[in-house]
């Protein structure tokens, strides 16, 4: 039986990338189920230089890779690109592990907080991260890092579907520039 206690966490291997990416497709194979999600099933996964743009920790069950996330601090604060499981190790507490690894990490690095954007409704986006203590992130704390992603992600994504959450840490950085959003990028 697959307990939380043998989930295995490392370091990412540059060999693996191509194991990863196949691991984001079927972790993204659940939207099937939810109507409206059809471009996010169908969409290519992670580029494989964006492994480059972060830390990105592994989970391995029995020797096997079955999840990962992939880190970057930005603004302050450590951003979550992309953090997957695959459905047949998914709800055994692979995810809060690699959620975890975030926290240390960025709590290791005196990061302010934890950021990350995702959809509000399937229960493993918003839902999932406000149990894991995540937060609505008050736009004014937004910097120039997530600023940019964001108007990225409004070229291809409805942004009143989406959420930008935190969970704030100890960390002394001060944390986002308090800019202005532009209106294109409120999300609801
Ligand atoms: C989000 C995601 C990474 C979570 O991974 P996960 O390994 O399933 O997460 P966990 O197991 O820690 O938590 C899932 C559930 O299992 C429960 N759980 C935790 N430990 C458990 C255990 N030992 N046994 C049974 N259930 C457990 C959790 O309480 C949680 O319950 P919930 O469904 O009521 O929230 C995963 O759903 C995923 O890959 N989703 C698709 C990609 C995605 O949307 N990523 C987020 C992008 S922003």
């Amino acid at each position: 039986m697959i307990t939380f206690d043998n989930v295995y966490l490392r370091a990412f291997r540059p060999d693996e990338v191509e194991t990863l990416r196949a691991i984001e497709r079927s972790a993204r194979s659940r939207y099937a189920e939810l109507d409206g999600f059809a471009a996010v099933v169908q969409a290519s996964p992670i580029a494989p230089e964006r492994f480059l743009s972060g830390e990105t920790v592994v989970a391995e069950i029995n020797g096997k890779a079955c999840g990962y996330v992939l880190m970057q601090p930005l603004d302050g604060m450590m951003y979550i690109a992309n953090i997957m499981v695959e459905p047949a190790a998914s709800g055994r507490g692979v995810g809060a592990r690699l959620l975890a690894s975030v926290q240390s990490r960025a709590t290791e690095l005196n990061l302010s907080a934890i950021a990350l954007t995702t959809f509000k409704s399937p229960r493993w986006n918003g839902p999932w991260f406000r149990k894991a203590g995540f937060t609505r992130m008050p736009e004014d704390r937004i910097g120039d890092g997530l600023a940019a992603i964001l108007l990225r992600h409004a070229t291809f994504l409805d942004m009143s579907t989406r959420e930008t959450l935190w969970k704030k840490l100890g960390g002394k950085h001060p944390g986002g520039l308090a800019q202005s959003l532009p209106s294109a990028l409120s999300q609801g």
